[in-house]
């Protein structure tokens, strides 16, 4: 049977190369949908859990996963040879960057070395991960290419950015508008009739390239206007204005105006590494990609503001930064998620740390966390989440980095007299607010 006729009667089986934040939602949505999914993991720890119907995805319930298991809708393997079953293969592993931020393909690398062997005449492709344009045609084809089958000939090639933002409620696979590039328009017309399986809106555009453009684009522009907002909330407490008032005012415009607030910097697995993909391979081209370096220069400078606002507070009350036990409010790189990768509660940690501060933290999603390491070389220090109630008895300051909607707030502002809060999460506390140094706001009355 052809892949078409494959995909438009539930019957290809689809291939899912890395079960993480991305993959398993996929694979998961997919067997939804009525396909047969086999999921494939170099890590075994992940494929027993997924074999025991066990998800460490918030995004994809235990329950789900083991009536999809056990259905045998959904199985996962270690073994690049069962790639042999699959007509298509979705490849979500991840893009991180070195020390350098100098983009690291090697999980890209690894996976299509890991399919080639095993590729076949009329199997579909489909590059997920995030990556600088030219990543499928010019890293992925050639490897694939290596057994002598012909991409956009004898097999599809695509890539197809992936949206997925964890812990979102409104929007999920299932929902979230597709953007689908294939090498050919045949390519590119069979990866839409699959994600119209999972999705309502697939968008086609003409090339890989600028499928894997889409992506960065979405993701510079989060970048950029993230930054422009820190910059000005930084601006805004000089002046004695407050910035969340200015945001929410401005926002009553119907038109030409989109809301971003500020923070303690920017985390996660995205914001603060895909850029800096695009501007690597600016360089290729002679071109210096300005707006990604000033973004990431003024979002990477936030910790450091919110460290100066903690000294500031207890500065207030006769106290220095050293000796003084900070308890952070939060982790994770957002709200309500347990995702700790690249969060700005890290760099706030370790500057802490460097100024001779006891550091103690709260996160109901994070149990342990660790700080330090490569990039400011300093050694590794791994915490783990303190109770609330006894983590405020200690704490000299208490410092939200997170704002986990689960935690009482009133209980923080009560419960310490200096609190740092970079997400204003504390605005509804009017009685409260008195006490509170709000990132972006004009210091409380009692202190000026
Ligand atoms: N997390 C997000 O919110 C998000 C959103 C959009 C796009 N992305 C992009 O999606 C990609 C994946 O991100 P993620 O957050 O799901 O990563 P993740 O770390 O959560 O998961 C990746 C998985 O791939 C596995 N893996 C690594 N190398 C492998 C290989 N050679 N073969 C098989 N499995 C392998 C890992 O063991 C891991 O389970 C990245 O490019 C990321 O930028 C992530």
């Amino acid at each position: 049977m052809e892949l078409h006729a494959k995909i438009t009667s539930n019957q290809a089986i689809i291939c899912v190369i890395g079960l993480g934040y991305v993959g398993l939602p996929h694979a998961t949505a997919f067997a939804q949908a009525g396909f047969r999914v086999l999921g494939l993991d170099v890590n075994p720890r992940r494929v027993a859990a997924v074999n025991r119907g066990h998800s460490d995805i918030p995004d994809v319930p235990s329950e789900l996963l083991a009536g999809l298991v056990a259905s045998g809708a959904l199985q996962a393997t270690g073994d690049y040879s069962r790639l042999a079953e699959a007509d298509i293969v979705l490849i979500c592993v991840p893009t991180p960057f070195d020390a350098m931020k100098t983009p690291d393909l090697a999980f890209i690398v690894a996976a299509a070395e890991g399919i080639a062997p095993h590729l076949h005449r009329g199997q579909m492709v489909i590059l997920q991960s995030t990556t600088y344009p030219g990543t499928t045609e010019e890293i992925v084809q050639p490897i694939l290419e290596q057994g002598g089958l012909r991409a956009g000939q004898d097999f599809h090639l695509v890539f197809s950015p992936e949206r997925i933002d964890p812990g979102n409620q409104q929007y999920s696979a299932h929902n979230t508008p597709k953007v689908v590039g294939g090498l050919t328009p045949a390519c590119t017309e069979l990866a839409c009739a699959l994600f119209s399986h999972l999705t309502p809106a697939v968008h086609a555009v003409s090339t890989p390239r600028a499928a894997e453009m889409t992506k960065l684009l979405e993701n510079i522009f989060r970048s950029v206007n993230i930054a422009l907002v820190n910059e000005l909330a930084v601006l805004m407490e000089r002046m004695n204005i407050d910035i969340w008032e200015v945001i929410a005012a401005a926002r009553t415009k119907p038109f030409g105006f989109m809301a971003f607030t500020p923070g303690p910097g920017v985390g996660g697995h995205c914001i603060p590494v895909d850029p800096y993909y695009l501007s690597w391979k600016a360089r290729e081209f002679d071109f210096y990609t300005k707006f990604i370096e000033l973004a990431a220069e003024v979002n990477a400078d936030m910790p450091e503001h919110v460290v100066r606002k903690i000294a500031a507070g207890l500065n207030l009350h006769g106290k220095a930064l050293y000796g003084a036990t900070v308890l952070v409010l939060g982790v994770a790189f957002k709200r309500d998620i347990d995702d700790a990768r690249n969060s700005p509660a890290q760099r706030v940690i370790e500057l802490l740390l460097d100024f001779g501060a006891k550091v103690e933290y709260h996160d109901p999603h994070v149990p342990s966390f660790t700080v330090g390491g490569s990039v400011l070389h300093r050694s590794m220090v791994t915490l783990h989440s303190t109770p609330l109630a006894a983590g405020l008895a200690a704490a000299d300051a208490v410092a939200i980095i997170t704002g986990h909607t689960s935690l009482d707030y009133r209980q923080v502002v009560e419960g310490c007299p200096v609190v740092i809060d970079a997400v204003n999460v504390t605005r509804t506390l009017a009685d409260c607010n008195g006490q509170v140094i709000r990132l972006g706001a004009p210091l409380p009355a009692a202190s000026v």
